[in-house]
């Protein structure tokens, strides 16, 4: 059977697999051990939004796992003429072995997916970012060697990264605060997900429109920009609403000193956080990165090759 990856929620029996495989992909990586297990196998990514990290890491992932991918634009397919998501499903599968789908609506992530017989993976929708919370949680690992016991603080937009970072962190039992204002926070349902699932866990999930008690004593302090692709419309009026939730030095004194800083990217320098912040010792935004690379990978293997 196929293996889907449209929310983070599809990796809740396994998601410490994803990141502890991920890390030592990455290792074998570094050591120059190849590893060709899609040689032949093809990736379709249709990108109906911009995208500089998820392309990027998806295409070079495919090719140095033997692999190939096709970028695809809705401007040059026939899906952006009226052609359905479900036939553009039904049609891919016929010649591709994974499609990759950044999407502005959930919706149609959940369609091609339904229409696939080939694995969807979600690189992005309106209301998750499920790849990269896997990349996330590696970088995690890797700067604090554990996740039970680590507090982690979201401040700025409950956006579709918030989502999947909170679902992401009570499946490893991480405790996660978001901060945001009134009104920006997570999707209700992912909140109540979230809870049932720390509950489990030993952690928990705190929602709050005060930043300062999200970055009291923070391990990781994370931020996305306040305006995502699409909302550009909201601009000005919604980033007054922001302002006290801007990662700077005077907020990031509140979280334990050895806190590191992280951030999805692409960041707004200047408003959601400061150059001092982003480029100070703590920021780990790069490694972050670059873990997306590692993450595709492992995510490729246990969704097309089902490692
Ligand atoms: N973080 C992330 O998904 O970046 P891109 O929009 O550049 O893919
Ligand atoms: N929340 C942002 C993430 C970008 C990677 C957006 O959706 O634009």
């Amino acid at each position: 059977m196929k293996r889907d990856l449209v929310s983070v929620l599809d990796m809740e029996k396994d998601f410490e697999d994803f990141i502890m495989d991920g890390i030592e992909l990455k290792k074998r990586f570094k050591r120059g051990e190849m590893n060709f297990s899609l040689t032949g196998k093809t990736l379709a990514m249709i990108f109906e939004k911009p995208s500089t990290r998820t392309r990027v890491s998806f295409e070079t992932a495919m090719t140095q796992l033997g692999g190939h991918a096709i970028y695809l634009s809705p401007r040059d397919m026939q899906m952006g003429r009226g052609e359905t998501v479900a036939d553009t499903a039904r049609v891919l599968s016929g010649m591709v072995d994974g499609i990759m789908y950044r999407a502005f609506d959930n919706k149609n992530v959940k369609e091609l997916a339904r229409h696939a017989t080939v694995s969807v993976i979600n690189g992005l929708d309106d209301i998750e970012h499920p790849t990269q919370i896997v990349a996330d949680f590696m970088t995690v690992f890797e700067h604090k060697g554990k996740f039970k016991g680590l507090k982690m603080a979201y401040i700025g937009d409950g956006n579709n990264t918030c989502n999947s970072l909170m679902l992401g962190a009570a499946l490893l039992g991480v405790d996660f605060y978001a901060a945001t204002p009134k009104g920006f926070e997570p999707m209700k349902d992912f909140v109540r997900k979230a809870r049932e699932i720390a509950k489990r866990n030993g952690s928990q999930v705190i929602i709050t429109n005060d930043p300062k008690e999200g970055a009291k004593d923070a391990d990781i302090i994370y931020t996305d920009v306040w305006i995502s692709m699409g909302q550009e419309k909201e601009g000005d009026e919604k980033e007054k609403k922001f302002k006290a939730f801007q990662i700077n030095k005077e907020l990031v004194s509140k979280a334990k000193k050895n806190y590191i800083f992280m951030h999805c990217l692409p960041a707004h320098r200047g408003l959601e956080v400061t150059d001092e912040v982003a480029d100070s010792k703590n920021s780990v935004i790069f490694d972050e990165a670059e873990n997306r690379l590692h993450a595709e990978k492992i995510i490729l293997l246990k969704t097309i090759a089902g490692f």
